[in-house]
């Protein structure tokens, strides 16, 4: 195999080339944009975004900016993500500054590591501008600490849509005690999730929260516990994107919820109401 890497020739396609500014958008709120983002997002000559990129970022967009939509709908991927690396490196080599922008954090569940690593291999230059992941941004404005030192010393993200298409997880690490465990992505595979959650040892009711279009003005919260979550949300009728919250500081929301969507307090109180009658009924029966 030939490792000869021509570093004078990476050196000077560097130098006649524009830049890939990798660059997150946070979760849909542009208020929660970083100043460098904003600054590039009229800087720049093109701008290449991602679906889950909010409306009021993209207004953020100078006029004279070129934009460049490549979707990623689950399952309904505009463009493939071969091409996507491909455009990124031809805009470069064309000499523009190129943004690259992608919902929340380019490093988390974003595919940011994979452009990247195609940029380096074809001698691009490359910057990074983190942005604020969904976990943080949607549980903030859902009123839910990821951590809290009376119920859980660490918060796991994990993806609830595997590469295969599947949902296997490291159940067991999963439901170990006072964690909290953010799910993105998790939506379709919402029962299982919850299910085998519960089979591997997490209390039928131990407290879950599912977050729509979190940070936005439509944002809508479903409080529930593990066994009822998914009918709940079903109930709901919840928009995509959501996130899923599991563990003990979603109760926090009672007292912490600061914002004005439809309040959970209702949802859980008419569960357990929808309960009690159940229970009613079947002593009564
Ligand atoms: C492909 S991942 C991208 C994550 C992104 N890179 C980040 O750091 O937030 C998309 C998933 O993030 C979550 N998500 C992103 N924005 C969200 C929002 N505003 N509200 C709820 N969930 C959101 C959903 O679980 C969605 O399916």
């Amino acid at each position: 195999m030939n490792s000869f890497v021509d570093l004078p020739a990476i050196w000077a396609a560097r130098q006649a080339s524009g830049t890939v500014h990798l660059v997150g958008a946070g979760p849909g709120d542009p208020d929660l944009l970083t100043l460098r983002a904003a600054r590039l997002l009229v800087q720049a000559d093109v701008v290449v975004y991602d679906h889950l990129v909010g409306a009021g970022v993209l207004d953020l967009i100078g006029a004279e900016v070129q934009r460049v939509y490549v979707g990623k709908e689950r399952s309904h991927h505009s463009m493939a993500q071969a091409d996507i690396n491909a455009l990124l490196i031809r805009l470069a080599r064309q000499g523009h500054e190129v943004v690259r922008l992608k919902g929340g954090d380019p490093f988390i569940f974003g595919r940011g590591g994979e452009e990247l690593q195609a940029l380096v291999a074809a001698g691009v230059r490359f910057e990074v501008v983190p942005g604020i992941t969904a976990a943080c941004g949607v549980a903030s404005y859902a009123g839910i600490p990821l951590t809290h030192r009376d119920w859980a010393q660490s918060c796991t993200f994990v993806t609830g849509h595997l590469k295969d298409g599947s949902c296997e997880l490291d159940w067991l690490a999963l439901t170990r005690p006072r964690q909290t465990v953010v799910i993105y992505m998790g939506l379709s595979a919402l029962a299982t999730i919850c299910e085998r959650l519960i089979a591997h040892g997490l209390a039928a009711d131990w407290p879950a929260a599912v977050v729509s279009q979190g940070t936005l003005a439509e944002q809508r919260v479903v409080c529930a516990t593990l066994a009822t979550l998914a009918g709940a949300v079903a109930q709901a009728g919840l928009q995509s994107p959501c996130l899923t919250i599991v563990g003990e500081v979603v109760r926090l929301r009672e007292e912490l919820a600061w914002r004005g969507e439809r309040d959970a307090r209702v949802e859980v109180a008419s569960e357990a109401a929808a309960l009690a009658a159940a229970r009613c009924a079947s002593a009564c029966a």
